[in-house]
């Protein structure tokens, strides 16, 4: 696996594949990597012949109070793991690199919509540096499909919206969500948590499940939410939101539609925020 760190060095790369005809897969990260990050890679690796994963901590996607300066760095770790899972290429950019007029100047992809609602409410600019980041990067990587967690479902809509209304011809792909043997969805945040918080954090899965129960069973919406709530807080976390969407776009079911719905969840424990999400029965 060859790792580069300069935008030229990248397209070097990318151009001799494209000659030769061959596919190539992405998987966008902020390093850290864990199982989660590398069955991306592996799914990648179905879809295509090539493929590039990236580290890059974002710095437009982090709010002032947010843990951009503590954000755990890893490469050499990353590096051997994206390795032994046959990643071809690593791209690991400076802030300098992505960002040639600096980050605050950066021209920004601003998605609408869908943003306005859960994180993108809760987290103002998040998306719009996540949307700007993965643009540059699939301007950079020029890849036929992108892989992404179903683990940040809202970001997964955003980044298709914003492929499908930008005409970029990159397939997205969906990953399940992989999760540790007590339910909590794995994520590089996890490591702000104790191992007794880490223990107490499956609640936050057994709390989707149940969710997932009730709406199976039709009981309403506002009652699931509720006690959703308690059960998080009776665990000593701190719910944001526990809540019943439609998948499609992440707006409130109405009666008629039961169709096609999502749970998530986002509470905070410990110093830790963490968030994850159930696809419920169609
Ligand atoms: P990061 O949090 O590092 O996640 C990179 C990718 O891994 C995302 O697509 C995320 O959904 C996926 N992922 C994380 N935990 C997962 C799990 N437990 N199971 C399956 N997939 C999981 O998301 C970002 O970085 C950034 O916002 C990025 C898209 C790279 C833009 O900066």
């Amino acid at each position: 696996m060859d790792v580069v760190h300069t935008a030229a060095d990248l397209r070097a790369r990318v151009s001799a594949w494209r000659r030769a005809g061959a596919r190539i897969g992405f998987v966008p990260t902020m390093g850290n990597l864990h199982a989660g990050h590398l069955s991306l890679v592996e799914l990648a690796r179905e879809h295509a012949e090539n493929v590039v994963a990236s580290v890059f901590v974002n710095p437009t996607q982090f709010g002032p109070n947010e843990d951009f300066t503590s954000y755990p760095r890893t490469l050499d770790a990353d590096r051997a793991s994206l390795a032994a899972h046959g990643c071809n290429v690593l791209f690991a950019p400076s802030v300098d690199e992505m960002y040639p007029y600096g980050a605050a100047q950066t021209v920004r992809v601003e998605v609408p919509q869908i943003v306005e609602t859960l994180e993108g409410a809760l987290r103002p600019g998040h998306f719009s540096g996540v949307a700007t980041v993965v643009t540059k990067l699939f301007n950079l990587v020029q890849p036929d499909v992108a892989v992404f967690g179903q683990k940040d479902y809202q970001q997964l809509l955003v980044v298709r919206r914003m492929t499908k209304d930008l005409c970029l011809p990159i397939e997205i792909v969906a990953a399940p969500i992989v999760r540790e043997a007590n339910g909590l969805a794995m994520s590089s945040r996890n490591q702000y948590l104790s191992s007794e918080e880490r223990e107490r954090a499956g609640v936050i899965y057994r709390t989707l499940c149940a969710m997932r129960e009730q709406w199976n069973a039709g009981r309403p919406i506002a009652a699931i939410e509720s006690d959703a709530r308690a059960v998080l807080e009776a665990a000593g976390s701190i719910p944001d939101y526990a809540t019943i969407r439609r998948a499609a776009d992440l707006s409130v079911p109405d009666l008629s539609g039961r169709h096609g719905a999502i749970a998530l969840i986002a509470t905070r424990m410990g110093r830790a925020r963490l968030i994850d999400n159930l696809l419920l029965a169609h």
